[in-house]
């Protein structure tokens, strides 16, 4: 049995013990914020790369016209209930082309899944390809290599349908020469009495400030950082608030 990316797949029934969409009020507000500034008024057509459940985006579908890609049908599910106004196609965010424009490409935390540099030249080519010139694409790392300092360890406990649930997650670098995290996941549960354990790992991406700023020029993206203070470690994290230039069109 493989126990990778289980979360997205037969454990997709969990996601609600790890992520609840109160989870994003705080981050999902400047995510907001940085869209509107870029934006100005108007329901702007938007498109989220790797949408998940949809919990960020439910916080401002609304004000949108939104489309949603994700890798996983399981999660489109998901994000089909949450965010009923979504249109929702399964793609790759490193190859989909749906032969439309948007004012706005966003990658919440699916971006963490990009793990080599040709993962982030063909994810940028991706948004170049569906914004219109003048166009805005908004990422937000999780981790840089110049900020890397420890572990993050990071627990939640709910109860579902009467049950309990506890979630535990830890983030590492076990190799600081190479651009990929671990991310082990546990869930313990607690059905009526009855105890199961389900494990899950995920390899995720990690580079240096420099590597994201360079690809991202060369897609034909202005870049501007703005701070994103959202981690219970307090760990330095930036909202990158990318212009498209047209470049490529
Ligand atoms: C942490 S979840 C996103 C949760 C989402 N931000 C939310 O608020 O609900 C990460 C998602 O990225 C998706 N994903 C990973 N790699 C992908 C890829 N190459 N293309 C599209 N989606 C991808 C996974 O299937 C998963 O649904």
């Amino acid at each position: 049995m493989s126990y990778q990316y289980r979360m997205y797949n037969e454990l997709v029934d969990l996601w609600p013990v790890a992520s609840d969409p109160h989870d994003y009020d705080k981050e999902a507000e400047i995510w907001r914020k940085a869209l509107r500034d870029k934006l100005g008024p108007g329901r702007h057509r938007l498109l989220e790369l790797g949408i998940g459940a949809g919990d960020n985006l439910s916080h401002f579908a609304n004000e949108y016209q939104a489309t949603g890609v994700d890798v996983s049908e399981k999660m489109l599910e998901l994000s089909r209930k949450r965010n009923p106004d979504v249109v929702h196609y399964k793609g790759d965010m490193r190859t989909i082309r749906l032969g439309q424009k948007f004012k706005a490409v966003i990658i919440h935390d699916a971006i963490s899944y990009l793990t080599t540099e040709d993962d982030l030249r063909n994810t940028f080519r991706t948004a170049a390809a569906h914004l219109e010139p003048g166009g805005v694409f908004i990422i937000a790392p999780e981790w840089y290599k110049e900020t890397y300092k420890q572990a993050a360890l990071y627990h939640v406990s709910r109860n579902q349908n009467g049950s309990q649930m506890t979630f535990i997650q830890y983030e590492t670098d076990p190799d600081p020469s190479d651009t990929t995290m671990q991310c082990l996941m546990l869930y313990l549960i607690n059905e009526n009495g009855k105890l199961r354990v389900e494990q899950d790992l995920h390899t995720t991406g990690i580079f240096p400030m420099k590597t994201w700023d360079k690809l991202l020029i060369e897609a034909g993206f202005q870049v501007e950082k703005r701070p994103f203070p959202i981690y219970e470690d307090g760990r330095e994290a930036y909202l990158l608030v990318c212009t498209y230039s047209g470049w490529f069109d």
